[in-house]
């Protein structure tokens, strides 16, 4: 049984809908998963290593920075003295290629979980406009190439 958990920071909802997608897919992708999906809102940083794989996203915002919300949670993980060595993380992002720092909230994360030690178990998911169907194929084949690491 693999523990996964999924959690989002969004302002409109469209990291939320992608999230919701993971969340449903994961069991089907991976049989004997139990997933705890989790508003970024409410997510502590203690939660992780109580899963086998944590994948997070979240929307970029004004000029490449983190959402409101998002910024507020990797400030603290940032400031937190917690050790994540060993633990699994998988790191997607929303934007818009429109804008000259597009979805450059992928980078700011991954800087955070690789300086606590981390592990990033592939390479992070940039994802462009808006949420349909060719986009969730693109995160069900993205998920494909590292379910199998954990
Ligand atoms: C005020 C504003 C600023 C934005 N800035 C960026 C940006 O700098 N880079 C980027 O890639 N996308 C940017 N976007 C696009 C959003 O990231 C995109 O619409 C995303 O799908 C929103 O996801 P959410 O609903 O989960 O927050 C911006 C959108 C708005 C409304």
């Amino acid at each position: 049984m693999s523990k996964i958990l999924v959690s989002f920071a969004t302002m409109s909802g469209n990291t939320e809908k992608v999230a919701q997608h993971i969340n449903t897919e994961l069991p089907k992708l991976l049989p004997e998963t139990q997933t705890s999906f989790v508003n970024m809102m409410e997510l502590t940083e203690e939660l992780f290593n109580e899963h086998d794989l944590n994948i997070l996203g979240s929307s970029t915002w004004t000029d490449g920075e983190f959402n409101p919300i998002s910024e507020e949670f990797f400030n603290r993980l940032s400031a937190s003295t917690i050790d994540l060595n060993g633990i699994k993380f998988a790191l997607f992002g929303l934007g818009e290629s429109y804008y000259p720092e597009f979805c450059t909230v992928v980078e700011k994360m991954e800087s955070i979980i690789k300086s606590k030690n981390g592990i990033l178990v592939a390479e992070s998911l940039k994802l462009d406009g808006y949420v349909d169907d060719n986009m969730l194929h693109s995160v069900t084949e993205w998920m494909n190439k590292f379910l199998n690491t954990i």
